[in-house]
């Protein structure tokens, strides 16, 4: 390891950005799609196939790998790299948002978060000191620090409770990070849907210092408009010179609102997730391959896609595939969703040099309009 990591802006388009994020595992063109790799593995598909889409660097979980296998074992392995061989940058959560979302009789306070796991019931406890431990073991290139997120709507008191005890764990992460191998920590902006909370935790972030600077909180249940007044707040406050991480986020729609406010990295489950579910994006819309109207049609996804998955195999097959719930069903459509996100973060990119953001995205908009599925 020799290299650090370092955030480049190489162009604006508006308030979007074109960079790219140097690390010793490999560089991240940004505005980037993360895919998600929960258990060390980006469902029903193969690491090359995932490098193939176009994805510079991947997602794993601190809350599903230290349940399973757990870190000190993945650590034993040679870190997750290793473990499943995807030799490229990841980046790991802290584990806070899935204790919340998955674990059973959770304990908040101060200290940390005690919880019980959601697959065989045992207790578990989760500190910002712990969850920074785990991410090292993991041997991650990119750590997020422990934070409370709650979902909206919610009381004002309540998101300033939550915001405050996310700073403090965020300094006491800085001090738990103290690393200097070419990993990065990033700081999570919390606040809720209230811009002075979100300037307030902004603001308390950037006096600790990180590399980067995620915005999370969202997509937790409040409509796309809300999420993107959010983001309006908040991008003017945070450093040009940070990449900034929108978390959990999100459709194409979303991404395509999201870098226009100045968002570099994103995560979702939704392309993976909507492909075993037998939904497949494409430049056209969504299609619903469960759909009866697809059981006679011989016509591919789409005909003239630059991903060859895509012009391969009918609409019939594929829906037959969707039908009998089988395997290949799901690796076919998570490939053709990922490729379809990554298409869509490549063309915004080559779009943001070029200074024609706005036009690519509403030609983008006018596709799936417009398009006969
Ligand atoms: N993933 C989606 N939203 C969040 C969030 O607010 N915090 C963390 N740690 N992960 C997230």
């Amino acid at each position: 390891m020799t290299q650090d990591f370092r955030f480049t802006l190489q162009a604006t388009d508006g308030r979007a950005r074109r960079g790219q994020i140097d690390t010793p595992r490999g560089d991240i063109r940004t505005p980037a799609f993360m895919p998600v790799g929960t258990a060390g593995t980006v469902k029903a598909m193969y690491p090359e196939q995932v490098r193939d889409t176009g994805a510079d660097i991947v997602l794993g979980n601190t809350y599903h790998l230290m349940l399973r296998p757990g870190a000190e074992r993945v650590a034993r392995m040679g870190g997750l790299h290793d473990f499943m061989d995807w030799p490229r940058p990841i980046l790991t959560d802290s584990g806070g948002f899935q204790v919340m979302s998955l674990a059973k009789l959770r304990k908040l306070d101060e200290q940390g978060v005690t919880f019980k796991s959601h697959i065989d019931g045992s207790s578990h406890s989760l500190t910002p000191e712990r969850s920074i431990e785990i991410q090292k073991l993991l041997d991650s290139d990119i750590i997020m620090q422990l934070d409370e997120c709650v979902s909206l709507p919610a009381e004002e008191d309540e998101l300033n409770r939550a915001m405050e005890l996310s700073v403090r764990w965020a300094e006491r992460s800085k001090q738990a990070f103290n690393d200097a191998k070419g990993r990065a920590l990033f700081g999570i902006v919390q606040g809720g849907d209230n811009h002075h909370l979100r300037a307030r935790s902004a603001r308390h972030l950037i006096e600790i210092g990180f590399h980067g600077y995620a915005v999370g909180g969202l997509a937790v249940g409040e409509p796309q408009d809300v999420m993107f007044s959010v983001l309006d707040e908040i991008t003017p406050h945070l450093p040009t010179e940070k990449p900034r991480y929108l978390m959990g986020v999100g459709k194409p729609d979303d991404l395509l609102g999201a870098v226009a406010r100045g968002i570099d990295m994103f995560d979702c489950v939704h392309p993976t997730r909507a492909g075993r579910h037998g939904h497949a994006y494409t430049r056209f819309g969504v299609v619903n391959l469960k759909n009866a109207r697809h059981k006679d049609d011989p016509r591919p996804l789409d005909e003239t896609s630059p991903n060859p998955t895509a012009r391969r195999f009918s609409r019939a097959y594929l829906h037959h595939l969707v039908r009998c719930e089988e395997i290949l069903g799901a690796m076919i459509l998570s490939q053709i969703n990922l490729s379809y996100y990554q298409e869509l973060m490549a063309g915004m990119r080559n779009a943001i040099e070029y200074s024609t953001f706005d036009q690519y995205c509403a030609s983008v908009r006018e596709g799936w309009i417009k398009g006969d599925l």
